[in-house]
Order: C-alpha cells, then sequence, then structure tokens
C-alpha cells in the first residue's frame, strides 16, 4: 500500500479527485496519509474532514524563518509515514532538503503542456492568461516529478485540451482542471501505486507491467 501525503493551499478540486479515485479504485494501492495545508480555513481542510482523512497545518505564520518552516513541513511529511509527496495546488516552494530526501518521490501538477508557460512567475491564472495572449490552439496539463528546479522535473503524464476563441482565463482553467488535470494526476498516482513508472535519467518510462 502506497502511503500518499497531499499538500495543498486552496480549494482542493485535485485533492478532491484524488479522493474520489480512491473510493471507486480508479486508484489501488494507495491511501492519503496526510492533508497538510500551509493556509488555515482553506476549502480543501474541508475536504480532508470530510473524507476522514488526517489533516495538518503548516503555516509559514507559525514559524520565525523559513528554514524553520521548511524543518517543521519536512518533519510533518516523515511523520506521516509518506511514500510519496503530491503537490496538488500547494503554491510553497519546496526545500531543497525535501526535494533531496523524496527524489522523484514528489509530483506536481502543472496546468500547461510543460515547457510552455512554465517555470517562475507561472501559476493559477497567470498560466492560463500567458496562454490566451499567445494564441495557443491547444493548452492542457503536466504530471512530473519535482526537482530543485521550477516545473523542470521528468514527465509523467501529460494531457492536451482544446483552447476555445471564446475562452477567459477562468474558463480554459476550468476546462483544463475538468479534462486533464483531475484525470493524469490520480492516473500517475495509480502507476506509481503499480510500481510501473520508472525514471531514466530526466524522463519517465511506463512500464506495461510492474518491473517489466
Ligand atoms: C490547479 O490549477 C493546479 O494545476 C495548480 O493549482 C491549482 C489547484 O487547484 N497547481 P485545487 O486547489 O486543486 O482546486
Amino acid at each position: 500500500m502506497l502511503n500518499v501525503a497531499v499538500l495543498v493551499s486552496g480549494g482542493g478540486t485535485n485533492l478532491q479527485a484524488i479522493i474520489d479515485a480512491i473510493a471507486d479504485h480508479t486508484i489501488q494501492d494507495a491511501r492519503i496519509c496526510l492533508v497538510l495545508s500551509n493556509n488555515r480555513g482553506v476549502y480543501a481542510l474541508e475536504r480532508a474532514r470530510k473524507a476522514k482523512l488526517p489533516s495538518r497545518v503548516v503555516s509559514p505564520a507559525d514559524f520565525p524563518d523559513r528554514e524553520k518552516f521548511n524543518e517543521a513541513l519536512l518533519a510533518a511529511v516523515k511523520e506521516s509515514g509518506a511514500d510519496l509527496v503530491v503537490l496538488a495546488g500547494f503554491l510553497c516552494v519546496i526545500p531543497e532538503k525535501m526535494v533531496r530526501a523524496y527524489e522523484n518521490r514528489i509530483l506536481n501538477i502543472h496546468p500547461s503542456l510543460i515547457p510552455a508557460f512554465c517555470g517562475k512567475g507561472y501559476y493559477g491564472l497567470k498560466v492560463h492568461e500567458a496562454a490566451l495572449a499567445r494564441g495557443v490552439r491547444i493548452s492542457g496539463a503536466t504530471v512530473h516529478f519535482v526537482d530543485s528546479g521550477t516545473d523542470t522535473g521528468p514527465i509523467i503524464l501529460q494531457k492536451a485540451v482544446e483552447v476555445l476563441p471564446e475562452d477567459t482565463p477562468k474558463s480554459l482553467q476550468l476546462r483544463i482542471m475538468e479534462q486533464a488535470e483531475w484525470k493524469i494526476l490520480p492516473q500517475a498516482i495509480d502507476l506509481i501505486a503499480q510500481g510501473r513508472v520508472a525514471v531514466e535519467g530526466r524522463s519517465v518510462r511506463i512500464l506495461q507491467q510492474a518491473g517489466a
């Protein structure tokens, strides 16, 4: 059984997609051992409560400096017994020490087809504003492992979504969530739980069977 810690900062629709996928067995052999938020009072925590999942708040505001917050974040994840850490809209930078401790065991979902519209400054609606400003016909989402860069780690899954002429950043954001993010994030967790994700240098190979 793969223990998954899900880190959130906001509404938690990606968290909900994971909860639902475990419930309907789209994800097998995995369970959520912790929902951790850096913000109090976010709806993601309410989703965790409704699903009877253990949750914790680790907020930078509760620590004298970033270093202490980073230590507490890593300690909380370690204490949960997580094998895999999933960043589901988590807006804090993952400390270098944590990236090293969980090499190729931290997943992020990014709302574009990396390497387009990613890296520093591309988060939330800014990603979709940039895609619309550039006039792309296709955008989408990417699930990747986290390395020490911003959105630079090995790519596991991507899914394309059509951009429509009448799209606003918000409508595009919602369509990408519905058609891509809520599908490929649970799918990637299931592939990892099944032992079907092999990292080879900067790229990932999806195995037909575990270890094959
Ligand atoms: C998603 O758009 C995700 O791609 C980005 O943050 C957003 C999180 O939304 N990293 P939610 O909290 O899962 O609803």
